[in-house]
């Protein structure tokens, strides 16, 4: 049986360089308590229509709470992964996703969003499956996530990633979707 969750705190992902189908470079890393000026400008670049299928309502900015979650994670239940260009000290954000789970559970939940001129190239799917692994070497079992019934490429993705259509209360206008994680091999 899966041993579930370590007790003690999980180390912070590496950074790594990911080329895009398009040739474009991004980092994918972890955020960082400098990071949410970065993360807000991210969101202000959104369109409205990605920040209403992100936050399921017409949100402008981040609240300070939100700030404050995404730059400080409690690293036992959450991790903030972003997405960079340029220079560190200058950088910006393209790209976020991150989990969070409920204190003890093995469940957690994903929430990702791509800046528009960002999105097509595969970097959800990269970022997807990274969040995915972080959380299943954190010993969580499995991952959900709640998509507006209309957000055709978040469903085509979240397929593709193995995650499947269960009962949800907020259906018809709200999916939720649930993927079991892969146990991380035993080294
Ligand atoms: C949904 C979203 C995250 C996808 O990001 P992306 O970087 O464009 O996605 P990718 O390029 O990695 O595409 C991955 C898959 O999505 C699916 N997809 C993309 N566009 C699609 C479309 N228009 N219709 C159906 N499936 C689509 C495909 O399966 C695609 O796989 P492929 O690359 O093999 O063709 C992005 O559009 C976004 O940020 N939207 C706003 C926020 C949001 O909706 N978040 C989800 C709720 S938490």
């Amino acid at each position: 049986m899966w041993a579930g969750r370590r007790s003690w705190l999980p180390s912070r992902v590496d950074p790594v360089a990911i080329r895009l189908r398009d040739g474009r470079q991004v980092t994918l890393r972890e955020a960082g308590a400098d990071d949410g000026e970065r993360i807000q400008a991210a969101l202000s670049r959104l369109s409205a229509e990605s920040r209403y299928t992100r936050f399921m309502s017409a949100l402008r900015e981040a609240t300070p709470r939100m700030l404050e979650q995404a730059t400080r994670s409690d690293p036992g239940r959450q991790l903030q992964l972003l997405a960079v260009i340029g220079e560190p000290g200058a950088e910006t954000v393209v790209g976020g996703t991150r989990f969070d789970a409920a204190h003890g559970s093995h469940d957690c939940e994903f929430a990702i969003a791509i800046v528009d001129g960002w999105q097509g190239v595969g970097l959800a799917r990269t970022m997807l499956e990274a969040l995915m692994q972080a959380a299943a070497e954190r010993g969580f079992e499995r991952m959900e996530g709640y998509i507006l019934a209309s957000n055709a490429p978040m469903l085509g993705l979240a397929r593709k990633l193995g995650f499947q259509r269960v009962k949800s209360p907020e259906e018809p206008a709200v999916h939720l979707v649930r993927c079991e994680l892969r146990r991380p091999a035993v080294a």
